[in-house]
C-alpha cells in the first residue's frame, strides 16, 4: 500500500470590502485536513468527517475534493488511482472558504502524489472549476489564497491570471461566526444586476488603495481601504446584528470590521503590535449571544496557504 499524504488547507476570506470576487486572503487557521494514498485506479471517498459532514456528498464526481483532484490528476497524466479521506474543520456556509479549502485540499493533494508537475497557477485553476462546479459560479477568490497563501488578486479570469502579496505581518485577524447558514447561492442570488458608476468609482478607489496599503504595510490604511457599497449593503439582510457586531469590533480597537465572503462570518482587521485581538473577538461574539446565537471566534494571522502536514 502506498504512504498516506496529508494536507492542510486553511480557511480564506474573500472580497475584503471593494474586491468582490477578487481579493482573497489565507488564514493561519482553521483548516481542513485532505488525506489521500495513491491506488491502482478510480477516485474512492472512503471517509468525511467534521462539522456539516453529514452535508457534503461521497460521490467523487459530485465532490468538490475529488472534482479538484481528478482535475489535477488528468492535466499532469497521472497513471493511478487515489483513495481520499476527508476531516473538515470549516463548516460549509459559513464565508470562510469551506468549499474552497476542499476544493484547494483536492487540487493540492493531486499536486503533491504528481510531484509537483504542474505550474502553481494552474493547479489554483483546478480548483477554481471544482469551485464552479460546486457552488455554480468559477469563482477564484478563495482557492488562490487557500493554495497560495498571502493576499491574492484575481487579475483577469479569462485568461486566468493571479497576483500574491505578502501580507504585514503585524495584521492581526480575528474571524467571528455566528450559528447561522448561509449558502453561497443565496447570497449570490440577493446581489443586484447593476451597479451605479458612483459606486464602481468608490470600489475602485477602495480597491486600489487597499493593494497599496498591503504592499506597503500601511495598516491604517488598510483599515480605510476596506469599504463596500454594494455587496455587503444587499447581503446585510441575511446575516442578523451585522452592523452591530461590526461597531463593537471596532469600539474595542479593529482597524475595520467586514463581512467575510459570502457570510455569516464577521471579519475584523487589528494591529497586533498595538491591539488585543482576543478583547475585539470577545466583543463580536458578546453581541451575537446576547441576541441568542451562538458564536464561535477565531483569533488569527494571515497564512502561508495549503500545506503537507
Ligand atoms: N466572492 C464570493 C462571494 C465568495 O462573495 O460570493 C463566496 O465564496
Amino acid at each position: 500500500m502506498s504512504e498516506w499524504v496529508r494536507i492542510a488547507a486553511p480557511a480564506t476570506t474573500s472580497n475584503i470590502g471593494a474586491g468582490f470576487d477578487v481579493f482573497g486572503l489565507a488564514f493561519h487557521e482553521p483548516h481542513d485536513i485532505i488525506e489521500g494514498r495513491k491506488i491502482d485506479s478510480g477516485i474512492v471517498i472512503s471517509s468525511i468527517e467534521g462539522p456539516g459532514a453529514e452535508l457534503i456528498p461521497t460521490d467523487p464526481d459530485k465532490n468538490s475534493v475529488t472534482i479538484a483532484l481528478k482535475e489535477v490528476l488528468k492535466r499532469a497524466g497521472a497513471d493511478f488511482g487515489v483513495e481520499v479521506r476527508i476531516i473538515k474543520g470549516i463548516r460549509p456556509g459559513s464565508g470562510m472558504g469551506s468549499s474552497g479549502a476542499s476544493s484547494a485540499g483536492g487540487a493540492y493533494l493531486g499536486h503533491i502524489l504528481t510531484g509537483e508537475k504542474l505550474p502553481i497557477n494552474e493547479v489554483v485553476m483546478c480548483a477554481a472549476v471544482a469551485e464552479g462546479y460546486t457552488s455554480g459560479t468559477m469563482h477564484a477568490d478563495n482557492v488562490a489564497p487557500c493554495i497560495l497563501g498571502g493576499f491574492t488578486i484575481i487579475r483577469s479570469y479569462e485568461p486566468f491570471e493571479v497576483l500574491r502579496i505578502e501580507p504585514p505581518k503585524n495584521l492581526g485577524l480575528v474571524v467571528a461566526l455566528p450559528d447561522v447558514v448561509v449558502m453561497t447561492a443565496d447570497s449570490r442570488a440577493v446581489l443586484p444586476e447593476t451597479v451605479r458608476i458612483k459606486d464602481l468609482v468608490y470600489h475602485v478607489g477602495h480597491a486600489s488603495s487597499l493593494v497599496y496599503a498591503m504592499m506597503s504595510g500601511d495598516l491604517s490604511l488598510i483599515g480605510r481601504s476596506v469599504g463596500d457599497v454594494v455587496f455587503e449593503p444587499a447581503r446585510s439582510k441575511l446575516i442578523p446584528h451585522l452592523k452591530e457586531a461590526e461597531n463593537a469590533a471596532m469600539n474595542h480597537g479593529a482597524l475595520v470590521s467586514f463581512l467575510g465572503g459570502s457570510g455569516p462570518c464577521v471579519m475584523s482587521f487589528y494591529d497586533k503590535d498595538t491591539h488585543n485581538g482576543e478583547i475585539i473577538a470577545e466583543s463580536v461574539k458578546k453581541v451575537f449571544n446576547e441576541n441568542g446565537l451562538k458564536c464561535d471566534v477565531w483569533v488569527t494571522e494571515c497564512g502561508t496557504g495549503c500545506r503537507r502536514l
